[in-house]
């Protein structure tokens, strides 16, 4: 397992190929997907093992990418701990009792591995079936669970996010300590289940301006990655929109950080401290272009990637839904074979 090229790549250690995988590459486009999902809710396939298990092999299986995502939602823990929520279909999570004062913050109780009996036993039975490919799993950071709870649902430009943060500072930590407790536990379940690595995604961080998010975001994301760094598994940051931060996410204290498509990853090396690992960047749009244009965008990233001090190739966000997965497995075996090292 130490020995595979994703692990290696976000160690910063010499690879046999770029490793290559997709965030949002379980259940989106594939028809074995759109199939076991009928009839079944979102947040009822996120709390049955046999789904996720199934779910989170189906791309593995089909495009042969380095590494499993675990299927689930950034709300799951949420969900998991009492907040009424819903994810509907092609709009997402929506909370029914928004977070907007002190009140608000009773439902969000500490998490404990009980809480989430199903990933679990999804996530041990997935390092069994996934063999030496590694297990991702994930959580959303503070700032963007916090912009769902505010928001009541997802949000163009997290105005309402934006005014707790600068208008009542003391709610605002308050809040995000909550939820920074949360989401600690739930990434110590899923490595104590067999994660050999994991994500946070901070998605709509972006709409946060540096010295914001130096005051306050990054210590409570700091305080996430230090409390995660003794286990040992690479820890993955991402978020969108995010060219202005990518400097902070790295001194928030991740090991790989990742990139969106709007800032080339040689230019991401020059504005993320020494000692990180990139991950991305296509643009997922790129997917829908006649593939000599895929194939030249996909030459272009690894190539801006080798001046990083290890690349994980993936997409600058998820695999769109109308994405072609014929385009998915070429574009990973492009991949594999362009870098592969002799
Ligand atoms: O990456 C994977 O393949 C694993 C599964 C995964 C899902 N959501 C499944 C899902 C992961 C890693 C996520 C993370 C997630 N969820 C993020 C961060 C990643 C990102 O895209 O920035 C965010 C912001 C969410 C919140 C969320 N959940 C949204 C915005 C949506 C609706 C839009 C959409 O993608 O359809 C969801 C629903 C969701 N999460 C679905 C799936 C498969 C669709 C469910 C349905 O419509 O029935």
């Amino acid at each position: 397992m130490e020995a595979s090229p994703f692990l290696l790549a976000c160690r910063r250690k010499p690879v046999p190929h770029t490793p290559v995988w997709y965030m949002r590459q379980a259940g989106r486009s594939l028809p074995e997907y759109l199939k076991l999902r009928e009839g079944v809710p979102m947040m009822e396939a996120c709390a049955r093992p046999d789904m996720i298990v199934e779910i989170t092999m189906q791309p593995v299986r089909r495009y042969g990418v380095d590494a499993a995502i675990f299927f689930s939602d950034i709300v799951v823990p949420l969900k998991a701990i009492g907040v009424d929520l819903d994810i509907k279909p092609g709009v997402g999570p929506v909370i029914a009792d928004p977070v907007r004062d002190r009140a608000g913050l009773g439902v969000l109780r500490p998490l404990t591995p009980d809480d989430v009996p199903y990933v679990t036993e999804a996530a041990r039975a997935l390092t069994g079936e996934l063999g030496a490919t590694p297990l991702i799993g994930f959580a959303g950071a503070p700032f963007t669970l916090a912009s769902y709870l505010i928001e009541g649902g997802p949000s163009k430009n997290q105005d309402r996010t934006k005014a707790m943060m600068y208008g009542d500072p003391e709610l605002w930590d308050a809040l995000m300590e909550r939820l920074t407790d949360i989401t600690i536990a739930y990434l110590e379940v899923q490595i104590a289940a067999g994660a050999s690595a994991v994500q946070l995604f901070d998605s709509w961080v972006g709409a946060v301006a540096p010295q914001d998010y130096r005051a306050s975001v990054l210590p409570h994301t700091r305080r996430i990655f230090e409390a995660i760094a003794p286990l040992g598994v690479p820890r993955i940051h991402f978020g969108v929109g995010t060219g202005e931060l990518l400097g902070l996410m790295g001194e928030a204290g991740a090991d790989v950080v990742g990139v969106d498509w709007r800032v080339p990853l040689d230019e991401a090396v020059r504005r993320v401290e020494p000692g990180k690992a990139l991950q991305g960047n296509l643009d997922p749009a790129v997917l829908f272009a006649p593939w000599e244009v895929v194939e030249r965008r996909a030459r272009d990233v690894l190539d801006r990637g080798r001046t990083a001090e290890g690349h994980v190739f993936n997409l600058g966000h998820g695999v769109l839904p109308s994405t072609d997965p014929d385009v998915l497995a070429r574009l990973t075996d492009l991949v594999h074979e362009a870098s592969a090292r002799g």
